[in-house]
């Protein structure tokens, strides 16, 4: 029987997870797993650049994982993945309430509440089942650590910072007992509970008496946070507030995203990651955003796994995509008075060109099919001598920019191809495609004349060997 794995990783050392793995299926399975059966699914957060996300896939192929077999999943789609097949409780036709998925035309929104961050998508359920994205992956650094600095600063602001400074410096053991101490009273945290929270203090703390813990807690805090013996107690008001701006950011992003006539059809929040386990960060989205169903799924902190291994076993479930930016490449294109700037024009050959144009292939907010080919574009290559062609390639915010070089326009990488020997020195023409592939975007060249492939050697978003010129010009 064939078997396929489908591991999240985060690794080292691809080869011993692989074996580990292998052994594991084995002894419960009795089965042997090739190395080729194994699909590797690499989970990073929406909201990363594409350099980013290159960089993850060139360490993951490091670390021995073959590139067919890799798949980079976007954090809060995969969640979304996951969600979209949770049955969630609606009203029926008579106002009772049933337990249902979300049926085509549904859209529904994601948010991935993780330690660092907040990840958010909003998908939209299409008639064959798959999902499309309806506006594209935003978020901030609002996950649950926010709730932790927010509490750290509250006491270095308290002891002052030097104090604060000695404390981590002097005492590193009990200030991290203190802190998980705080971490684990923060899970429980529910505000309705009204109960005072206890940590005990870092030893340098009860230990320096002339720093007058207690009077310094009171003027500043008074009952909401105060020292007393050898804990720090923290009433549940205060530890409200330490939950406050995480909370508060979300809110005003959800509320800006609501306003969109994109979204004008979305009846569903989802809460996922490690943060929407908190009950204060239910009670409190689930008050503001009334009109709409928020739900958080069983299991919610593993949902980006679990959502993961299912974009594994289906890589097309996500059929559209919007695009986060406007994508173009570098180009020499021939002069035309009523749209180029005059002081760019350029005279080569007899004709009339401007260098730097920007070559325009996605556009930002574009809806695009995953895995249909953009419309080829047609170049020529300069020299005939040339055989190894590159595109640089720019991204940007604007609609429509007319040139790399202007403000706002940024390069991105560049696409290297490397064309036969050119024995006869023949004019190549050269049909560049851009194409969406899961969650990265590829390139592909091929001879616009006889549509041969050519292979790709680089698409390289990191480093750049070029410099400000182009060896193709567009047709
Ligand atoms: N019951 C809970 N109440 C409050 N916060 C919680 C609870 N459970 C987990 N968290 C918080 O969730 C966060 C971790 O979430 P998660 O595991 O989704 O993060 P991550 O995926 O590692 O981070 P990121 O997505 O930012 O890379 C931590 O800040 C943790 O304190
Ligand atoms: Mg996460």
């Amino acid at each position: 029987m064939y078997v396929k794995v489908f591991i999240i990783i985060l690794c080292k050392s691809a080869s011993r997870i692989e074996t580990n793995f292998a052994e594991a299926i084995k002894t419960e399975h009795g089965e042997e797993v090739k190395k080729s059966d194994i699909r590797w699914v690499l989970t990073v957060p929406a909201i990363w650049s594409d350099p980013a996300k290159l960089f993850m896939r060139e360490a993951a192929e490091k670390a021995g994982i073959e590139k067919d077999q890799l798949f980079l999943a976007l954090e809060p789609e995969a969640a979304s993945i996951y969600c979209k097949e949770q049955a969630i409780r609606k009203e029926d036709q008579d106002g009772g309430a049933i337990l249902r998925r979300f049926d085509p035309g549904e859209q529904y929104m994601v948010l991935d509440l993780g330690g660092g961050t907040v990840d958010i998508t909003v998908n939209e359920v299409c008639s064959d089942g798959k999902l499309k994205e309806t506006y594209a992956a935003s978020g901030g650094p609002w996950g649950g650590t926010t709730v932790n600095e927010a509490f750290r600063k509250s006491i270095e602001d308290t002891v002052g910072k030097d104090h604060f400074s000695e404390c981590i410096l002097k005492d590193q053991n009990g200030w991290i007992d203190f802190e998980k101490e705080f971490e684990t009273e923060k899970r429980k945290f529910y505000p309705c509970d009204n109960v005072t929270h206890k940590l005990h203090l870092p030893n340098y703390f009860v230990q320096t008496p002339s720093l007058q813990l207690a009077e310094k807690f009171k003027a500043k805090h008074g009952n909401a946070l105060k020292v007393k013996e050898n804990y720090l107690v923290i009433h549940s008001s205060k530890m409200e507030q330490y939950f406050d701006t995480a909370i508060d950011k979300i809110k005003d992003h959800i509320s800006n995203l609501l306003q969109r006539k994109e979204l004008s059809k979305l009846s569903s929040i989802m809460l996922v990651g490690g943060f929407a386990e908190s009950r204060v960060v239910q009670e409190k989205i689930k008050t503001y955003f009334k009109t709409k169903t928020v739900f958080v799924p069983p299991e919610a902190s593993v949902s980006v796994l679990k959502g993961s291994v299912m974009f594994g076993h289906n890589p097309n479930i996500i059929a559209e995509r919007i695009s986060p930016w406007t994508y173009g490449v570098h180009t020499r294109k021939a002069f035309n008075k009523n749209i180029h700037d005059i002081k760019r024009k350029q005279t080569m050959a007899g004709k009339e060109y401007v260098n730097n144009a920007f070559d325009k292939y996605l556009g930002i907010g574009e809806s695009v099919a995953v895995g249909r080919r953009s419309l080829g574009h047609i170049y020529n290559v300069i020299n005939p001598k040339d055989h190894i062609v590159y595109w640089k390639v720019y991204r940007t915010e604007k609609m429509d920019p007319l040139y790399c070089d202007e403000n706002g326009v940024y390069f991105l990488g560049s696409l290297e191809i490397e064309l036969p020997r050119n024995e006869e020195e023949k004019k190549w023409r050269l049909e560049l495609h851009m194409t969406c592939r899961g969650t990265e975007l590829e390139a592909s060249v091929s001879d616009a004349d006889t549509q041969e492939q050519f292979k790709r050697l680089k698409f390289d978003f990191l480093r750049s060997e070029y410099g400000l010129y182009s060896n193709i010009v567009s047709e």
